[in-house]
């Protein structure tokens, strides 16, 4: 396999390049080529290991850039493209949703238009998100829901699967799509939940709990996420489809800082409730039976993903040091000044 890798410096996408260049892709993977724009959220240092191995090599670019995209799956013979590269942050999108559009929607038509002219890709895997359906009341939701878009983030994945599919039907592109559940472990940038929370309870701040705190996520370790992203990258005759990927370990919010804060030992006292994060879904929980029939099932429990994570933060201050350091406090304060000032103290297990 020659396999190109977008958003390879990323969270996950820099995730999945080690577990490929490590034993699971051993004898599958003859060149791994990691596309990366390096915008705030991608970090070389999160594919550090990688330099030396000979079959990777690392091409800094914009996957909206179609003549770059097209002239580096043609040069080097590219046959599957996991295609990662995205404006990920919710907050980000409700801010701004241009670079949301840029990125999730030309990026992807940009690198679907560069495997047409391809006839010798033989997959094209998609990596998207379980919030393209919208808050799920109750009970949990299988391929066939309908995509609901709450946020601008949502709503350029969304059309980014939609492109996805199109070219699929129309083209013979051979896709297929992944949607998973909410993401942790190591190399998560401090903008989301659970690393914000970690390095906080770390580091004695205040962590800021939004609206009631009972908003309910779907948490997926990474490492299971990238398993199944290389079983579905190879799976056969799963060109069209789309798979949920999710451990099924649903909980809400409040229930996640406290499990946090045990994990750290640090006091509920450091909890607050701020304002909410506007159009916020109420609740995630998706059914991943299609997937698991295919022969993949995590391996993480939540509590022994969240240890482990907390004990990678707690080991890799270096690596978070350095990506809190300028123009990320600006973030920070922008982000969560003035509603922290306003903020109450949130009442969680009785915890002082
Ligand atoms: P991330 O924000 O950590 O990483 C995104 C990477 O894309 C960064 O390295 C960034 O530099 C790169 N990038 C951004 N714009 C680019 C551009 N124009 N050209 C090239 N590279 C660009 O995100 P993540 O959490 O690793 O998410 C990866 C993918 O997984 C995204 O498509 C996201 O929608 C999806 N996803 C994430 C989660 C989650 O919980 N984090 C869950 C489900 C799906
Ligand atoms: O569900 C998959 C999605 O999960 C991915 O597609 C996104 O890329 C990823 O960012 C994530 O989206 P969420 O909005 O669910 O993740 P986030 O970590 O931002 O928020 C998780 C929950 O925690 C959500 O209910 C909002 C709440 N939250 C978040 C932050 C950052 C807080 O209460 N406080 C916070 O500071």
């Amino acid at each position: 396999m020659r396999l190109l890798v977008t958003g390879a410096a990323g969270f996950i996408g820099a995730n999945f390049v080690h577990h490929v260049l490590g034993d699971a892709g051993q004898g599958d993977v003859a060149r791994l080529v990691g596309v990366d724009l390096l915008t705030y959220a991608g970090n070389f240092a999160n594919l550090r290991g990688c330099e030396g191995d000979e079959r990777f090599r690392f091409v800094r670019a914009d996957v909206a850039d179609r003549p770059a995209m097209a002239a580096l799956v043609a040069a080097e013979r590219i046959d599957a493209v996991a295609h990662f590269a995205a404006e990920s942050h919710v907050d980000r999108s409700i801010e701004d949703h241009a670079p949301f559009l840029h990125t999730n929607v030309h990026g992807v038509l940009s690198l679907l238009e560069a495997v047409r002219e391809r006839p010798g890709v033989t997959r094209f895997l998609h990596v998207s998100t379980d919030e393209v359906y919208g808050s799920i009341a109750a009970g949990r939701v299988d391929e066939s829901a309908p995509t609901r878009a709450s946020s601008p983030y949502a709503a350029s994945k969304a059309a980014a699967d939609a492109f996805v599919q199109a070219y699929g039907t129309t083209y013979g592109v051979p896709v297929v799509i992944t949607r998973a559940c909410n993401n942790y472990g190591p190399l998560q940038f401090p903008e989301k939940l659970i690393p914000v929370f970690v390095i906080g309870a770390l580091e004695g701040e205040p962590l800021p709990l939004y609206g009631d705190g009972l908003h309910v996520r779907d948490w997926i370790h990474v490492e299971d996420h990238c398993r199944a992203l290389w079983h579905v990258l190879r799976l056969p005759g799963a060109d069209g489809g789309t798979f949920n990927v999710s451990a099924h370990e649903e909980r809400p919010n409040r229930q996640v800082a406290d499990e946090i804060l045990a994990a750290v030992g640090a006091p509920a006292s450091l909890l607050r409730r701020v304002a909410d994060r506007p159009g916020h879904d109420r609740r995630y929980a998706i059914d991943a039976t299609r997937l698991r029939n295919t022969g993949w099932q995590p391996r993480w429990s939540f509590a022994d993903g969240l240890a482990a994570t907390v004990a990678w933060y707690r080991d890799n201050r270096t690596w978070w040091d350095a990506v809190r350091s300028g123009v990320y406090r600006q973030y920070y304060e922008h982000m969560y000044g003035d509603r922290l000032r306003a903020s109450d103290p949130a009442a969680t297990g009785g915890r002082a």
